[in-house]
């Protein structure tokens, strides 16, 4: 596996890019409320930033990807199009930013690809990762946390939420064990980037990892 990071090809100033990633489950929309009130209590200006985001180009894609009607979709074609929504989001949502000196909370970005679709449907990750770097001009973040949930944890999570399950949410338990085997295997490969949180404790549990390795990287 390659996965080298490759530099920003985008010029900016001194600003923070964060990622938060993880399997489905893992509390990431929890920790992210609270991600911003840890920004809101520090008056640290920010952007949290959610692919479609809004971006009218974007939620069409996703809307063809996530559709439980799909079920021919070609996994290479599935990776393109998130890959595209990606894209368009970044031009029109991130990069007028910029400059702004905003810390930027990605809620997902090319890692999810390079695991969902790279590892777990197996097109490759490198392949996965590559074409994202085109699709991204190599705008990566500085910072990733990493979630990492034990399946039938996240599972049970998502079941209890109730919320209306998508395409994705309907795999069974291998495939959410492949998820999380895709994203250690990527921590291990970007041990300077990807800071991986223990998921499975109590919110507060969870929260005060992430303001440890939050105080640490917006200090230096
Ligand atoms: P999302 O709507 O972000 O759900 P969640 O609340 O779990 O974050 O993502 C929906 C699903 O899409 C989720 O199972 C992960 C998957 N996904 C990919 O497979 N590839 C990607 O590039 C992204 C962004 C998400």
């Amino acid at each position: 596996m390659r996965l080298e990071e490759k530099k920003r090809v985008i010029k900016m100033k001194q600003q923070h890019i964060i990622s938060i990633e993880g399997g489905d489950g893992s509390g990431k929309t929890t920790l992210i409320k609270r991600i911003e009130a840890y920004f809101l209590h520090r008056k640290i200006p920010y952007m949290i930033t959610r692919e479609p985001g809004g971006v009218r180009i974007s939620e069409a894609i996703r809307d063809i990807i996530l559709d439980t009607r799909y079920t021919e979709m070609d996994y290479k074609t599935e990776a393109l199009l998130y890959a595209a929504a990606r894209r368009q989001h970044l031009r029109e949502k991130v990069i007028p930013q910029l400059e702004t000196g905003k810390v930027i909370l990605f809620d997902r970005y090319v890692d999810s690809s390079v695991v969902y679709q790279g590892y777990v449907r197996g097109i490759g990750m490198d392949e996965v990762y590559q074409m994202n770097l085109f699709a991204t001009e190599g705008f990566l973040p500085e910072l990733t946390l990493l979630l990492d949930v034990d399946p039938a944890t996240g599972l049970r999570r998502i079941a209890d939420n109730d919320r209306q399950e998508d395409r994705l949410d309907k795999e069974g338990e291998s495939f959410h064990r492949r998820v999380r085997e895709g994203y250690l295997k990527l921590a291990e490969a970007c041990p300077d980037r990807i800071k991986l949180v223990d998921a499975n404790g109590t919110e507060e549990e969870v929260y005060r990892q992430v303001v440890a390795i939050l105080d640490d990287f917006l200090e230096a």
